[in-house]
Formats: structure tokens, C-alpha cells, sequence
């Protein structure tokens, strides 16, 4: 395979021929007197995959070189000798009953350190078990080594599932190893009936008990009147307290509210009541995730606090703290909902009011009384968002945007997220997001990107699946050091963009046009 350059040698002479450089004397050497060059060791490229070494030839008695050195690149071959490895061996996750259908949170990465770009380091990452059989668990494949497992039913069981990872390796044959995934479903559960609606609204006078405040209906497609319809209703949370009560009727099948002990509401007059419903019967195959619906009760107040304050009095002061607070504040928190001249601050977890501005007695927001609206909510009342909304991307050869959310909630109802671009075909057409499942993902262009401003709209949810609307903004454009643009993109490119950028495009190159005509003159 060595086909060496030329050396020049007179006839008679009685040379020396030498190696230096890497590997030599370890791994290669020469015979002096013939020149031929000899390996001695096995050699491994995934520790070393090139050796540079050097040749020369001196005259035998004067020690002067005959000829330039010759420097000579030793390129070691790939055999398939690394199978495709999964970061972890074994993975333990608890899956939430209600999570999104289809998605799981299980990410996998899978590595080969055998030559990139050859079929030593590309693999195909399959099933090759799942206990129990049935519903069936995909693997899903994405660019980079990472895998998702997609589950289209619900999750009655714990599993065990066997993945494999293997090269398309010929030489001297495929490798392969194995990574087991373990998924503990938290709260299973077999439900079958679904609520017809996502949301319900409902009034009570507070202080006060009333039977049926508002009923609740499902959809169930088993035959009427057995166990597998019969819904039985369950109040999730809002009622710590025991305060609200729901029961089936047992003909219309619905779920009846009523309130069975009074409750000073103080100033929190939205309640958020969450409902499960399963059948009376559990089902072998359950068909759909358990299904829940929500409630918001406003509670009527029959005691307002008025707070007296004097105009232009410094801000600072405590105006109102609620007093009773018998809610467990690390599953609720307090939510200004109305705060016409944004006068007040709130206290998330006590409730505590306190004013932030000098408060006007002339402003047009004033009658006599400024009113302000609490609400006590749903400790998953934040949606997931960007950490980061804008980002400089420098050149064009980069065609990805790393995103990052957040979720001012607790575990479980934050992260891990799950990407998307929502409904918007124009944007799939154009960008992709991978992974889809994280806490940080990349948007992808599926084209180059021109140095523009790009605004791109993107949907991320929590593990509960309540969805946080948020935009990216981004700069492609020529860097100086630091990151910075070397002049701002003056065009933007956004979802609706398309039309206006075009026309503005024409703007500039008729400008530009303009200019050369000048020039030229
Ligand atoms: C070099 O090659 C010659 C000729 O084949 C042989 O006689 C000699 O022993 C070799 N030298 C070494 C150090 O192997
Ligand atoms: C609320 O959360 C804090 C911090 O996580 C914890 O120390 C405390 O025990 C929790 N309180 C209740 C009532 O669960």
C-alpha cells in the first residue's frame, strides 16, 4: 500500500536508512541497510488513528544526508470493534398516569466511538422486549444517538423493556449491546369514562351549604347502565378541607357538586376544584389516560375587608393579610388577579398585600375604593417558558438554537418539557426540534439561514401537559469576538414574515441597485 516518493541515491554509496516521529521505536522501525520498514505491534484507532513519521538516508561515512527527509502519514484502517454503547445500562423512571399519551420521558443516548461516518458507528436502536406484551412500546430514533419511547394506550403497568443498539459493522461483523429501561407507573389506574367538558364554571354564596352548585357530565361508550359506564367522581384537589363533596347520579350518570360545610372565604373567592372520574368496574385494557376535569367555583364574598389609606401615603405598607391560611402553601399560592393601576404587590405564599406606589385619589382608576381581586390557585397555575427568549447565532454553518425552559412550578408539574411548534405547518416545513422531549432542546432549520432576525413561535408543556406559549427571537449574522454581531441583521423573518420580507428585500436590492448606477458614472 506505501507507494514512496522517489529518494536519490549515487550508485555505490553506502547508505543509512533512519525513521523517526511517532510510534517508532515502539510500534515501527527500518533495517538501516535495506530500508524496509517494519511493524511491530497491534495498533488501535480508537487510541490513536493517525502516526506521522519521518525517513531519512545519510551517507554511511560522512553522516550527511542524501536527500530531503521524507514525512509520511501512517492512517490507521477501522475494523468493527466497539459496539454501539447506551450512556446508561439500566434506567428507572416514573411515569405519571396523565401524562401526554404517546410520549415518555425517557431519553436515551447511544454512542459508537468507531470511525464517524461508516457503518462501524452507525446503529439501529430496537425493542427487543417488553414485559408486560401488550400495549405495545415503540422506540423512536433520533439524529445524534438519542432515542424516545412512544407508548400509544395508557399506563396500567410498570414495565420492563429491553433495548438494543446495533452497527451496520461488517468487518470482521455487527456489534451490538443492550440497555434496560424500567418505567414505574405512578397512580395507574383504569378509566374509561371521559368529561365532556375541560372546564366548568360554577357560583356559591360563601358561608353558606347548597346541594347540587353544578353537575358534571362524561362520555362513556360501554353499554348504560353497567359497572363499566356507572361513573364514580372523585374532587383531585382543592378540597383539603373537605369542604365540597361530589356524588354520581345514578341516573343521568353525572357528577353532582354541593357544598357540605360553610367556609369564610376571606378575600381567595375563585376556588379550583380538580375532578377525576373512573367506572365502578376496572377495565382489563384500559382505552384512554385517566381523565380529569377542572372546576372553577366563584365563591361570592359576603365580607370584604376594606383597608383605609390615605392618599400619597409612602408605599410599603401592609394592607391586607389574610387570616385564615389553612391550605398547605406549598400545593397553593395567592395570584393578584386585578390590580387595575398595578398599585399592589402580593405575597405568593401568605397572601400579604402591601402597596408599591403612592396611591392617587384622582387617578380615573378611583371611585372611592380601589378593589383588588386575589385568587388562591393551583400550585400549577405557571406555564413552562424560555429561560433565554433571544440568542445570536454567528455565521451561517450553524443551523441549530439551543432552548432551555423553565417552570416556576415544583416537580410534577414542571419539567421535563415537551417541544413543539403547536399547529404551525408553515413553521414544520421549515424548522424541526430535537430532542422533543427535555429541558433543553434545538431548534433546527432545515435550510441554511440567511443573516436575518428570526421570531419563532414555540409551545412547550409540562409533564401535566399545560402548555406555555413562548417566542425565540434570534440573530444570524457575521461576529465580532464576544458573541456579538458585526452589524445587526436589519430584516426580519418570523411566521407571517414571509410576504413583508420579500418586499423588503426588493427595497434594499433596488437601493442597491440605484447605488451602483451612480457609481458607475
Ligand atoms: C537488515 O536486512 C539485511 C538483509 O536482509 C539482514 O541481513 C539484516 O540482518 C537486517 N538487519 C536487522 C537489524 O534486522
Ligand atoms: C413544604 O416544602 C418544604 C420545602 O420543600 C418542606 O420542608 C415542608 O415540609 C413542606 N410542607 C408540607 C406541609 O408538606
Amino acid at each position: 500500500r506505501w507507494v514512496l516518493s522517489t529518494i536519490e541515491l549515487e550508485e555505490e554509496k553506502d547508505a543509512q536508512f533512519l525513521v523517526s516521529g511517532e510510534g517508532v521505536p515502539d510500534v515501527f522501525t527500518i533495517n538501516e541497510s535495506t530500508g524496509a520498514v517494519y511493524a511491530h505491534k497491534k495498533v488501535d484507532r480508537e487510541e490513536k488513528p493517525l502516526y506521522h513519521i519521518n525517513f531519512d538516508v545519510l551517507d554511511r561515512n560522512t553522516g550527511e544526508k542524501l536527500d530531503h527527509e521524507l514525512a509520511f502519514d501512517v492512517e490507521i484502517q477501522d475494523i468493527n470493534d466497539n459496539p454501539p454503547r447506551f450512556s446508561l445500562p439500566e434506567v428507572t423512571v416514573d411515569v405519571k398516569e396523565n401524562i401526554q399519551a404517546g410520549i415518555l420521558p425517557v431519553t436515551l443516548v447511544v454512542t459508537d466511538i468507531d470511525q464517524e461516518n461508516t457503518p462501524n458507528s452507525e446503529f439501529d436502536i430496537t425493542l427487543v422486549s417488553q414485559t408486560p406484551a401488550v400495549p405495545k412500546i415503540a422506540v423512536q430514533q433520533y439524529e445524534g444517538g438519542l432515542a424516545r419511547l412512544v407508548l400509544k394506550g395508557c399506563f396500567d403497568y410498570d414495565y420492563k423493556i429491553i433495548l438494543q443498539a446495533k452497527d451496520h459493522g461488517t468487518k470482521p461483523k455487527a456489534l451490538s449491546s443492550t440497555a434496560v429501561v424500567n418505567l414505574n407507573i405512578v397512580d395507574a389506574n383504569t378509566h374509561q369514562p371521559t368529561f365532556k367538558e375541560r372546564q366548568y364554571y360554577g357560583k356559591s354564596i360563601e358561608m353558606a351549604t347548597s346541594d347540587n352548585i353544578l353537575r358534571v357530565a362524561v362520555d362513556d361508550k360501554d353499554t348504560p347502565n353497567t359497572d363499566a359506564w356507572r361513573a364514580k367522581y372523585s374532587i383531585i384537589a382543592g378540597n383539603e378541607e373537605g369542604t365540597y363533596k361530589i356524588e354520581t347520579d345514578p341516573e343521568t350518570n353525572e357528577g353532582v357538586l354541593s357544598i357540605v360545610k360553610s367556609k369564610n372565604y376571606e378575600h381567595t373567592t375563585l376556588v379550583n376544584l380538580q375532578i377525576g372520574v373512573k367506572n365502578v368496574e376496572d377495565l382489563f385494557v384500559c382505552p384512554s389516560l385517566f381523565d380529569s376535569t377542572s372546576i372553577i367555583l366563584h365563591m361570592i364574598d359576603t365580607s370584604d375587608t376594606d383597608v383605609y389609606l390615605k392618599e400619597e401615603e409612602e408605599p410599603g405598607k401592609v394592607l391586607f393579610k389574610p387570616k385564615v391560611h389553612d391550605v398547605d402553601s406549598n400545593d397553593t399560592r395567592y395570584v393578584l388577579l386585578d390590580d387595575p393601576a398595578d398599585w399592589v404587590a402580593i405575597d405568593k405564599k401568605t397572601g400579604e398585600i402591601t402597596s408599591t406606589k403612592k396611591m392617587d385619589r384622582e387617578s380615573r382608576m378611583f371611585t372611592n375604593t380601589y378593589t383588588v381581586k386575589i385568587h388562591l390557585a393551583d400550585i400549577n397555575d405557571n406555564t413552562p417558558e424560555l429561560v433565554n427568549n433571544s440568542a445570536v447565532i454567528c455565521g451561517n454553518k450553524v443551523n441549530k438554537v439551543k432552548v432551555r425552559a423553565k417552570d416556576l412550578d415544583a416537580d410534577p408539574y414542571s419539567g421535563p418539557f415537551y417541544f413543539s411548534l403547536g399547529d404551525n405547518e408553515t413553521l414544520k416545513q421549515q424548522w424541526k426540534i430535537e430532542p422533543e422531549c427535555g429541558v433543553d432542546a434545538f431548534l433546527i432549520s432545515l435550510k441554511t439561514l440567511p443573516y436575518l432576525n428570526y421570531s419563532i413561535p414555540l409551545v412547550i408543556m409540562d409533564q401535566q401537559n399545560k402548555a406555555g406559549h413562548d417566542t425565540l427571537e434570534f440573530m444570524v449574522c457575521e461576529c465580532e469576538e464576544n458573541d456579538v454581531c458585526k452589524e445587526p441583521p436589519s430584516i426580519s423573518f418570523g411566521p407571517a414574515d414571509i410576504g413583508a420580507l420579500t418586499a423588503r428585500l426588493l427595497i434594499f436590492l433596488c437601493k442597491y441597485v440605484v447605488l451602483m448606477v451612480c457609481f458607475n458614472r
